[in-house]
């Protein structure tokens, strides 16, 4: 493939005079000399990210600086400085401890980007405990899935989230202790309590007691193919990896008013909305509301945002959506741009330098690598629609997967294959929960496999082939097939159903379903509408098919599972590869 680059003078870091471009920041690159840019290690406080992202700041010269710009929905304004951060994640440390809650207890939210939420995980990080992020459009059952699958001790919501999605089964999470309500003025009983009334009787000071790098922090749940979702595993540690891409990667300086428009209930919105911006001591917004071209555009402006990671699902609906009003906005305080999740087109990074003023930085990672592996850098040339090159300190290659054998390093350019990280960065999940085996086959001796096929060019760069197995990534999030498919079985009607992702042009994918009916019911649409809003409530709109196709007969291998790849290559009229074993 072509490509053209779109040159853009290196500049030096100037966090780092001695690290003038990528090349150099590679080359003299130690993981062990991260600790020395940030705090704590190896007396005191040990490794903690919470200590890392507020507490010294508001211990040191930033203590007055705005941490988080908080935007509601309606566009009211809150402000919290790190001092102020640093009292109230103290105080909801301190609420933990009067709950009994235990150092690893997983502390999970459902709710939307509210202040809550960040002062919950980061005086969580204080704590020592885990937390564990659920996406507020999730429907009841991925809910359930995640809170009885991660033993959650605390669970921290709205009462009409709570009312909605968790009440009809909090009976069935024996480990649940608490439910702590964001928006209740009163506590509820003697195991639904309120929020701020527990901050009101809490003491705003806080010591965080000695936190090893290798303690649990983070568990976020990713999609599988063949089982439920799988919650990643991710220590104090990674804290390097956050403060080496904010650097590196978002090129974060200290002045910056930073945006992430990820929501916590996925990695980026941990990663990147939370914890990086403010170990680099910069100004991070959050913006409360949904998706809104023109409102995004406004914030953009009016909060004089200089840095911005965003994703390509919104980016196209901006390119489709950007009329010239739009583009009168002053935008002349942005500096850098990246996007993440899924592939950047190469005519969005050039739509990047036309309208925003800046080419899109594509960078690449997953749940499990807990932050930005590969990247388009600010100090190095980009590729449009190339992921980038590898983050200082990380390996990368493409792998041949010989089966039952050791992975093999592809070393001519150009080949697709598996794309492999070598093991042993700071960030890496260190299990599935409760999941070893499933943890274990992520790797190839040294490799960790990412599952996704993608080639390397001659420069090094790496470029995007596809998934090497059947999840969906629609709007940026990940969905599993059989976490879908396990909820259409349910319906009284579904015999079968097979479930897949489809190209759209705005989602990126769409999620499908293939369904066999039981028999005697009839394939009319009453009962595909009834699929639909059946699928709908049980699994919410993040997560739900868009499109239900019924088919009298699923095409199944020989241990009668359904083919999925063979459901899609029919549907898109592909070649159907290796049929032989459907029945
Ligand atoms: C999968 C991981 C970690 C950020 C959010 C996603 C796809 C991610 C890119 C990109 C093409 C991408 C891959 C990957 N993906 N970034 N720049 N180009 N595909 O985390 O939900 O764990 O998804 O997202 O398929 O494996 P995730």
């Amino acid at each position: 493939m072509k490509t053209q680059a779109i040159k853009k003078p290196a500049h030096t870091f100037t966090v780092r005079p001695n690290l003038p471009n990528y090349e150099a920041a590679r080359a003299r690159f130690s993981w062990a000399d991260v600790y020395k840019d940030l705090d704590g290690l190896p007396g005191g406080v040990g490794l903690n990210i919470a200590h890392e992202a507020v507490d010294r700041h508001a211990d040191g010269p930033l203590r007055d600086c705005v941490a988080i710009r908080w935007l509601s929905p309606d566009d009211t304004v809150r402000e919290f400085t790190y001092a102020h951060l640093k009292r109230l994640t103290n105080r909801f440390a301190n609420l933990l401890k009067t709950l009994d809650i235990q150092r690893g207890d997983r502390i999970c939210t459902l709710c939307d980007r509210i202040p809550d939420l960040y002062i919950a995980a980061l005086g969580t990080f204080k704590y020592g405990g885990v937390f564990c992020p659920l996406f507020s459009a999730f429907g009841p059952e991925p809910v359930f899935q995640r809170l009885s699958r991660s033993r959650a001790a605390v669970l921290i919501t709205t009462e009409r989230l709570f009312a909605l999605k968790v009440a009809g089964f909090r009976h069935r999470l024996p480990h649940l202790k608490y439910v702590l309500l964001t928006d209740a003025d009163r506590h509820v009983g003697p195991d639904t309590l309120s929020l701020p009334r527990l901050f009101d009787g809490a003491s705003d000071r806080f010591s965080i007691p000695p936190t090893d790098p290798n303690d649990m922090a983070i568990l976020h749940f990713t999609s599988g193919t063949t089982g439920f979702p799988k919650g990643a595993v991710h220590v104090h540690d990674a804290v390097r990896v956050h403060y080496i891409t904010g650097k590196y990667v978002l090129d974060l300086r200290p002045g910056d008013i930073f945006w992430c428009t990820a929501d916590p209930g996925w990695v980026t919105g941990t990663a990147y909305g939370i914890i990086a911006p403010l170990v680099c001591g910069v100004t991070s917004i959050v913006d409360g509301g949904d998706f809104d071209a023109g409102r995004w555009f406004r914030i953009l402006e009016s909060q004089k945002v200089t840095v911005w990671y965003t994703a390509p699902t919104a980016i196209r609906r901006l390119m489709r959506t950007a009329s010239e009003a739009l583009r009168q906005h002053d935008l002349s305080r942005l500096r850098h741009i990246c996007s993440v999740g899924e592939p950047l087109a190469a005519d969005a990074v050039r739509w990047g330098s036309d309208v925003l003023g800046h080419p899109i930085h594509d960078t690449w990672w997953q749940t499990e690598n807990g932050g930005i592996m590969i990247a388009n850098y600010p100090s190095a040339e980009i590729r449009p629609g190339s992921m980038g090159l590898p983050l200082p300190g990380i390996e990368a290659a493409i792998v041949r997967k010989p089966d039952g054998k050791t992975a093999e390093v592809v070393t001519e350019p150009d080949v697709t294959g598996h794309l492999a990280l070598r093991s042993g960065w700071p960030s890496m999940f260190r299990g599935y929960l409760g999941e070893n085996e499933k943890y274990a086959k992520s790797f190839s001796g040294d490799w960790y496999l990412s599952g996704d096929l993608a080639r390397r060019d001659a420069d090094g760069y790496f470029w995007f082939v596809g998934r090497g197995d059947d999840i969906i990534k629609t709007s940026g999030h990940m969905v599993g097939p059989f976490e879908v498919e396990s909820v259409l079985t349910e319906h009284p009607a579904v015999a079968e159903a097979g479930v897949i992702g489809l190209p759209d042009p705005m989602l990126g994918e769409r999620v499908a379903a293939f369904v066999s009916l039981r028999p005697g019911m009839t394939p009319d649409a009453a009962l595909h509408r009834d699929i639909l809003g059946f699928a709908r409530k049980r699994l919410g709109p993040a997560v739900a098919p868009r499109e239900i196709v019924f088919q009298e007969i699923l095409p199944k291998n020989r241990a009668g599972k359904v083919m999925r790849r063979l459901l899609k290559a029919r549907r898109l009229g592909l070649p159907q590869g290796d049929t032989s074993t459907p029945e």
